[in-house]
């Protein structure tokens, strides 16, 4: 099997990709389409189904003919996606019924809100390890079943299916054969019981969610169905993983022990630590969740889920015209703390605070401008801001469980940044590492479905990162960042005084 290759298909907020991993977990080709956000009102969020769909079928050919592969040569595929996003499609004609909703969107924040009013707060804190939000699909699948017309009526009559984007993507690749999901993905939807690894009856009669529309849970390595057409070559291969993005980067990083904690830039900034087999809980915000389940062990993970990361960047780009390209930024930066070391900040609360905060209504703030205040040091308030928020995570991630981290993993776009990458290190005083190849979400899509199908033998058979770019603390910089951290939480506090 090793002259084979497994597939990754990464379904992300801004992008579709499909990745060709070898024996050796090296990428050797990848096909990317962008995908473009639909916002059709203030605060909402939505994607074309469709279109993620016609994407992944392209770039799934692309890469094998980018990479010169016989398509038999596949041994296996892997689906990592956006997590929490919602789908709803009719059973009979596999159309959806209107647009995804994005996990970031906000159109069910008033429904949040009730559910929080009716006191249901620590009863699907207890069973699904959430703090309620309109991150999660429940209140989308319910704003759906609202408002789009003749909905409720079609999903109590079994006629319409709900699925999170890897269930989508499954049930368009297997031509509607299957209808299922993998626990890490059903444990982001606010239903799934992650105690008793089912569906929550009491959660969907809370919630009035007719049960038939959810597709089946199955572990994160396993065979999930056979392609129908696979990238058009007419073959049939398994999909044998799946995984959210965030719980698959872990993988990707082999963080199989307990206290193993990865930090993954993307659109959000996701900081994920493996608690073993038992579901640790959080005081301070963090989300417990399930981390991965291979050869029937579930593994469960507390993520401190900060949801504007690299989309400041884009801001600062799309928005602001300050940047041509996010690689600009590392030297912007870098320049702007040396021409003015006293720190601009940035509260990036674009759509609310995340973990550690929760709060939906905070919006983003700026402070310490002056009349010297360049837009290098704007670009630089950017990056901090992202290293304050994965600080802010960690400390309570510590003191959740007593835990002392002594080191971090970093991976996606952000993680290639030079500047964020030494100025997180100086922030944590951890040393901080990333691999050279940063596709580690991918890797861990591929690590599922290579398992599932034999192509690695066990866990202990997985390929190592080939190469990591190691940061040290600068031991010298210990004060001067204490005093910056410091000024953070003080914006912090005055964005969410000033709302
Ligand atoms: O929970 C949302 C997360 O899965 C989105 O990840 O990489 O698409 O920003 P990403």
């Amino acid at each position: 099997m090793t002259d084979q290759y497994i597939m990754a298909l990464d379904q992300g907020t801004t992008s579709t990709r499909a990745i060709l991993f070898d024996h050796s977990g090296t990428a050797i080709a990848t096909a990317q389409k962008e995908l473009p956000q639909i916002f059709r009102e203030s605060g909402w969020v939505e994607h074309d189904a469709t279109k993620i769909w016609d994407d992944a079928r392209q770039v799934m050919a692309e890469v094998v003919i980018q990479a010169n592969v016989a398509p038999y040569k596949v041994a296996g595929i892997g689906i990592t996606n956006q997590r929490e996003t919602t789908i709803i499609w009719d059973r009979k004609t596999g159309e959806p019924i209107s647009s995804a909703i994005v996990w970031q969107s906000k159109q069910t924040s008033q429904i949040a809100e009730e559910l929080k009013k009716q006191g249901l707060t620590e009863l699907v804190h207890e069973k699904t390890g959430l703090w309620i939000d309109a991150y999660f699909s429940a209140t989308k699948i319910m704003w759906l079943l609202e408002n789009i017309p003749g909905a409720r009526q079609k999903a109590e009559a079994g006629e319409l299916l709900f699925g999170t984007v890897d269930t989508w993507l499954l049930y368009k690749l297997t031509n509607g054969a299957i209808h299922a999901s993998d626990m890490t993905n059903a444990s982001r939807t606010m239903l799934y019981n992650i105690h008793t690894l089912d569906w929550d009856d009491k959660l969907l009669e809370l919630f009035d969610i007719p049960r038939a529309m959810l597709p089946k849970v199955q572990e994160s390595s396993s065979n999930f169905g056979y392609t129908a057409d696979f990238a058009f070559f007419g073959i049939q291969v398994p999909i044998t993983g799946i995984a959210g993005d965030q719980q698959a980067a872990l993988i990707g990083h082999k963080a199989f022990n307990v206290g193993d904690v990865k930090n993954t830039f993307g659109t959000g900034s996701f900081i994920v630590m493996n608690t073993g087999d038992h579901v640790a809980q959080s005081n301070n915000g963090l989300l417990s969740t399930i981390a991965y389940s291979i050869n029937g062990e579930v593994r469960y993970a507390l993520e401190g889920s900060v949801f504007v990361a690299g989309a400041a960047v884009q801001w600062l780009r799309d928005g602001l015209n300050l940047i041509k390209s996010a690689k600009d930024t590392s030297d912007m930066a870098q320049r702007g703390y040396e021409q003015h070391p006293e720190p601009v900040y940035l509260v990036p609360a674009f759509s609310g605070l995340g973990a550690p905060y929760w709060d939906q209504q905070a919006r983003g703030a700026m402070f310490g401008l002056t009349r010297a205040t360049t837009k290098n040091d704007l670009v630089r308030a950017t990056l901090d801001s992202l290293a304050y928020q994965t600080r802010d995570v960690l400390t309570v991630m510590a003191e959740d469980t007593a835990i002392d981290l002594s080191s971090l993993v970093i991976d996606g776009g952000g993680a290639a940044n030079d500047y964020l990458h030494q100025f997180q290190a100086d922030l944590l005083q951890m040393e901080v590492t990333r691999p050279k190849q940063v596709e580690t979400t991918a890797l861990g899509a591929a690590f599922l479905a290579g398992l599932g199908v034999g192509y690695w033998a066990s866990v202990a058979d997985l390929p190592d990162a080939s190469e990591v770019i190691v940061r040290q603390p600068e031991y010298a910089k210990a004060e001067e960042r204490e005093r910056a951290y410091l000024g953070w939480k003080k914006a912090i506090a005055a964005t969410q005084f000033f709302k």
